[in-house]
């Protein structure tokens, strides 16, 4: 993971990764990058490596980190993102994600997914689903 965020370290372009991280421990973390499926490389960017601790998930952190990827995105510009995953459909489509297609990746049935970033404001007023009172926050990881 730590060889991940080296490659990946920049916070005013893409590729970009972002931490969270609840009272100063590591919880969970989402990247941006400019390619995550080959077979669609006229696609970008992409949503890719959201991942949060199985002792911290369920807490809204998820849907925070994928939030707040959308967030830095559409603050470097960009206007429309994909991902793709094997079955958490739901779980984007919650966050504002529409399924777009299905293909076979690496002999999986994968479904790829877009997000109008420009449109997401209606979501971003669904309540916080963060469980508790724990300090949240987001870092971007990197120094550029
Ligand atoms: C997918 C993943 C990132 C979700 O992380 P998470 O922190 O559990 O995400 P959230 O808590 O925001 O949402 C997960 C579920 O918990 C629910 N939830 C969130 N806050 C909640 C709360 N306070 N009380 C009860 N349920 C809650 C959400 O509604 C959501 O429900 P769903 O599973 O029916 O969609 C995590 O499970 C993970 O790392 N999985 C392994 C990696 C992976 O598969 N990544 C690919 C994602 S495309």
């Amino acid at each position: 993971m730590e060889a991940g965020f080296r490659r990946r370290r920049h916070r005013d372009r893409i590729p970009f990764t972002l931490v969270g991280d609840v009272d100063g421990e590591f919880v969970g973390t989402s990247t941006v990058v400019e390619c995550d499926l080959p077979a669609r490389r006229d696609l970008r960017p992409w949503l890719a490596a959201v991942f949060v601790e199985s002792a911290h998930r369920k807490n809204g952190y998820g849907s925070a980190l994928v939030r707040a990827a959308c967030d830095h995105a559409v603050a470097l510009g960009e206007r429309r993102m994909h991902l793709y995953t094997l079955n958490w459909m739901s779980f984007c489509a919650r966050l504002g994600w529409a399924e777009t297609e299905s293909r076979t990746y690496r002999r999986e049935n994968v479904t790829v997914m877009s997000c109008d970033l420009t449109f997401r404001d209606g979501l971003r007023a669904s309540p916080a689903v963060l469980r508790g009172q724990k300090t949240f926050g987001i870092f971007s990881r990197g120094s550029a």
